[in-house]
């Protein structure tokens, strides 16, 4: 072959992988309203700037005619990228070959590109669109998915993971993504379940849709499987860019810090009226949120799970932060079992990744009732105090109401290990509310009282607790609270508090891992 023979050779080969499981696949894939593996990729990455790793692979098979069907890459996009100049590893699979099915020779491919990653430093991306384990493979692929699990475990807490998932999601293949750090979910055809309604009907008898059994909305309203819930792919590719965009490559460098433009001491004087009078009437945490973050940006993470915490990402003065509060409009902001879940995952990730945590508060406790407790409250719940006290990232805490009982202790408090805990003079941290105190201190002697006369003792006596309680000063007497500060003032305090936690050092004692209740 002369040298022009030669280099048309590679060009024909890398046109035949480009083509996947060929043009009429490429295109049922258009028809479904999809997009194609390399198109999402041309999405996802900054133009021009991905490099592809293995294209001429391709599987080893030689049962049930597979012998005779090959193509190039074999269903899965692996190399690297950059988004917003920074290095990213990245998979896509390829529904057009094999239904982007995973066989030995697939699995080594990402397997290939998660080494290298950890190697590197720099976060990898799945992108999922497959029908599972290659059947004709049989068990060579449940082991090449094992291979990839143990992977993602090892490289939980040293880069960031993500996966985003654009078609089927079924078997134990959800579970490399439910070892990633966050799952996006595009509201059109994706779909994740452990068994598919199918083998629900024959097991349970139960009759339920793939959309009801696992789609977008299920999981991120009902199960928490997933992060973020994005319309279509390509405001899902884009929201993984910009999720980035407050990520460190990796657990050894600090998150990336953009230039701020928005003034640090803005004052904003809503805030001194956001709170209402009466102590049961809600407000919407969010409206704190984003008048106090950089450009009033907030990307919020499980947004339509557990609507009773919010957490999500912004940035101070340019510095990423993980922002966690209750939120009084939706279940007065009680702490529940998905509350605790959901906010205990998002701080422990904070956590490892180097991102300062903001916790503002207004809790009215822990959700009672036997639906909670036989549902492990207490388990949960722990799960949301460890996280907190683990953490060793810098940590402000500001009270902007209610921080009654054990759920005032969970949410960033002093004593496990807050580093700056403010409070508005709104707040009231107690042990519990007023009128529930008064009643179980009083409860003997009003007994004995006619209905009349035990009202007004107990209004009495709640009026007393109130100005005793309720309020920031018996915490801030003890050094709880490290100062009661203007509320419209929030935005420069927290920002001077993290310059100051900037060099901050903690550690916990050396052990192999701690034993989180999980
Ligand atoms: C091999 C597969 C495949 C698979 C799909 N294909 N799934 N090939 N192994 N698992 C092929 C089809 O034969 C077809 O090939 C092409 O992909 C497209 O599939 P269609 O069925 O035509 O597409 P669609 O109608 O969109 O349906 C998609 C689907 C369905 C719902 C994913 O294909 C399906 O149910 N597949 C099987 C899913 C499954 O049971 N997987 C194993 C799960 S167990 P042609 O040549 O016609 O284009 C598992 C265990 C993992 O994954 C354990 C990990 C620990």
């Amino acid at each position: 072959m002369t040298i022009e023979e030669n280099i048309q050779a590679l060009l024909d080969k890398r046109e035949e992988a480009r083509l996947g499981g060929g043009e009429k696949r490429l295109e049922a894939q258009h028809k479904k309203g999809k997009l194609t593996a390399r198109e999402r990729i041309g999405l996802l990455l900054d133009e021009g700037s991905f490099e592809e790793y293995d294209m001429f692979v391709s599987h080893r098979s030689t049962e049930f005619g597979l012998d005779k069907e090959h193509y190039l890459t074999d269903g899965v996009i692996t190399g690297h990228g950059t988004i917003d100049g920074r290095v990213v590893y990245v998979f896509s699979q390829d529904f057009s070959i094999f239904g982007g099915s995973l066989s030995e020779s697939f699995a080594r491919k990402i397997c290939k590109i998660m080494d290298q990653a950890m190697k590197v430093g720099a976060p990898v991306i799945g992108l999922n669109d497959s029908g599972g384990a290659r059947i004709q493979e049989g068990v060579k692929s449940l082991a090449g998915y094992a291979d990839i699990f143990q992977k993602n475990i090892l490289a939980s807490g040293v880069i960031p993971q993500i996966s985003a998932i654009f078609g089927p999601c079924a078997g134990g293949a959800v579970y490399s993504p439910a070892l990633t750090d966050f799952i996006l979910m595009s509201e059109d055809h994706s779909y994740m379940f452990v068994t598919g309604p199918k083998v629900a009907k024959t097991v349970t008898g139960e009759n339920i849709t793939t959309e009801d059994l696992g789609g977008a909305d299920v999981h991120g309203k009902k199960s928490g499987v997933s992060h973020f819930q994005v319309e279509n792919e390509e405001t899902g590719l884009l929201l993984i860019r910009e999720l980035l965009s407050y990520l460190p490559q990796n657990n050894l460098e600090d998150p990336p810090m953009l230039e701020c433009t928005d003034p640090i001491d803005r004052m904003e004087d809503v805030l001194n009226e956001i709170i209402p009078d009466n102590a049961n009437k809600p407000y919407d945490v969010k409206d704190v949120i984003y008048s106090i973050t950089d450009q009033n940006n907030f990307l919020e993470t499980q947004k339509d799970f557990a609507k009773n915490i919010v957490t999500g990402f912004a940035r101070f003065n340019g510095m990423p932060v993980g922002i966690v509060a209750n939120q009084p409009n939706y279940l007065a902001g009680v702490l529940d079992i998905n509350a605790s879940r959901k906010a205990a995952r998002f701080v422990r990730f904070c956590d490892a990744f180097n991102i300062p945590i903001l916790t503002l508060v207004d809790v009215p406790g822990f959700l009672p009732g036997s639906a909670q407790e036989y549902g492990g409250i207490i388990i949960h719940g722990a799960k949301l105090l460890f996280a907190y006290g683990e953490a060793t990232v810098p940590k402000i805490t500001i009270t902007l109401r209610k921080s009654y009982g054990g759920a005032h202790d969970v949410m960033g408090s002093k004593q496990l290990r807050g580093d700056i805990n403010y409070a508005w003079p709104s707040a009231e941290i107690a042990v519990m509310g007023a009128a529930g105190a008064v009643e179980i201190i009083e409860g003997k002697k009003v007994r004995k009282m006619d209905k009349e006369e035990s009202a007004t003792y107990l209004s009495a006596r709640e009026r007393e607790y109130r100005k005793k309680f309720a309020n920031p000063y018996e915490a801030a007497k003890y050094g709880f609270i490290d100062d009661v500060i203007e509320p419209r003032n929030s935005r420069f305090r927290i920002i001077r508090a993290l310059q100051t936690l900037a060099t901050k050092k903690d550690t916990n004692p050396p052990k192999k891992h701690s034993n989180i209740p999980l």
